[in-house]
């Protein structure tokens, strides 16, 4: 299978994009796919058009926590969206045949434009975000795209856009599918969704000391108040946590015995969590400053991502054009 999918420099990466699609994006590498893993820099303006000065920054340092977490370039293609002019031309292309009441009734599109009310999102180019995201798919053709339940929409709108192509010009895309990864989303520390904006993330690049010191104050369940109150794991969002770091069945039970009994108290939980959360982040950690000390090597793998992407997209692009009778 050949599989694409991207991410939006809009900030660092928390431990819900490692669990939620990293650790996805890396296992699908590992079970032999083509892999293409991309910065959607292109994307981000769309919403962030009024401060551009962390874009470069967040790049960099996405795709060294890419690289940190598995992502593996001699078996994955790391690139950045704008270095790929022909997804532009792509899309171009594909606004031509793309219905502005398409793009109206897209359910994310109206969403943000709400949760960002004190923006002005009139601009063009966010209304055409999926359009662009869907010339970013198209483009090289894959089978799947993993994605998380909130994209799922984008996906579909691809396929509507790669059918009326394939039907006014001949048949030059396929229809990809999404892979969902059906993973819950790891809640912030403060038991809300995890976003920059709550201040309630935990960051994949962080230290053991800080991670501690967040994992030891994050919210529990609030009916134990006192450590002889009885609580339930499922009501308490360091639960959610022990499913996604790989705490055994045997500590899963004794958690959920001693939590509801109140044998246990919540700093004792948390220990047993903190123990595989540093387990599973240590290796990161030490990848992430290896590759902070090397700077020219995440370049160069950049560098050489976007060559591969780039002879790829000109292919298709030149399809595109021949179909669509741009014979220039
Ligand atoms: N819209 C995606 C998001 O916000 C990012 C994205 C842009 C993307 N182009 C893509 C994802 C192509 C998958 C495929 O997460
Ligand atoms: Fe949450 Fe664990 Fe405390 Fe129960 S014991 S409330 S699961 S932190």
């Amino acid at each position: 299978m050949r599989v694409l999918s991207g991410m939006r420099p809009t900030g660092r990466l928390h431990v819900g994009h490692l669990v939620g699609a990293l650790d996805n994006w890396v296992r699908i590498q590992n079970e032999g796919n083509e892999c293409f893993y991309f910065i959607a820099d292109w994307h981000a303006l769309t919403t962030n058009y009024d401060d551009v000065s962390k874009i470069y920054e967040y790049t960099i340092d996405i795709i060294r926590t890419f690289l940190a977490c598995g992502i593996d370039p001699d078996k994955s293609v790391v690139f950045v969206q704008s270095a790929i002019k022909e997804h532009a031309e792509l899309q171009l292309l594909f606004s031509m045949i793309t219905p502005v009441g398409w793009l109206e009734r897209v359910p994310t599109y109206k969403e943000i434009k709400q949760q960002l009310s004190y923006k002005d999102l009139s601009n063009l180019g966010f209304l055409a975000y999926p359009v662009l995201q869907a010339a970013d798919i198209l483009i090289y053709k894959p089978d799947g795209v993993p994605v998380g339940q909130d994209q799922v929409y984008h996906v579909e709108l691809t396929r509507e856009i790669a059918r009326r192509f394939n039907y006014l010009y001949g048949q030059v895309f396929p229809e990809p599918k999404e892979l969902l990864s059906h993973l819950p989303k790891l809640p912030g520390t403060d038991g809300r969704k995890m976003s920059k904006s709550y201040g309630n993330v935990i960051l994949i690049d962080t230290t053991e000391d800080e991670l501690r010191e967040k994992i030891l104050r994050m919210m529990t369940d609030p009916a134990r108040k006192r450590r002889s109150d009885p609580g339930d794991p499922e009501k308490c969002p360091v639960w959610d946590y022990h499913k996604a770091f790989g705490t055994t069945d045997d500590e899963k039970e004794y958690i959920k015995n001693g939590c509801r009994t109140a044998s246990i108290g919540c700093i004792d939980c948390k220990k047993v969590l903190l123990g595989h959360m540093i387990e599973r982040l240590k290796p990161i950690w030490k990848r992430l400053d290896e590759l902070k000390k090397n700077e020219e090597y995440v370049h160069r793998i950049i560098n050489e991502g976007n060559e591969k992407a780039r002879a790829f997209a000109i292919e298709t692009i030149k399809e595109a054009r021949e179909a669509m009778n741009l014979r220039f």
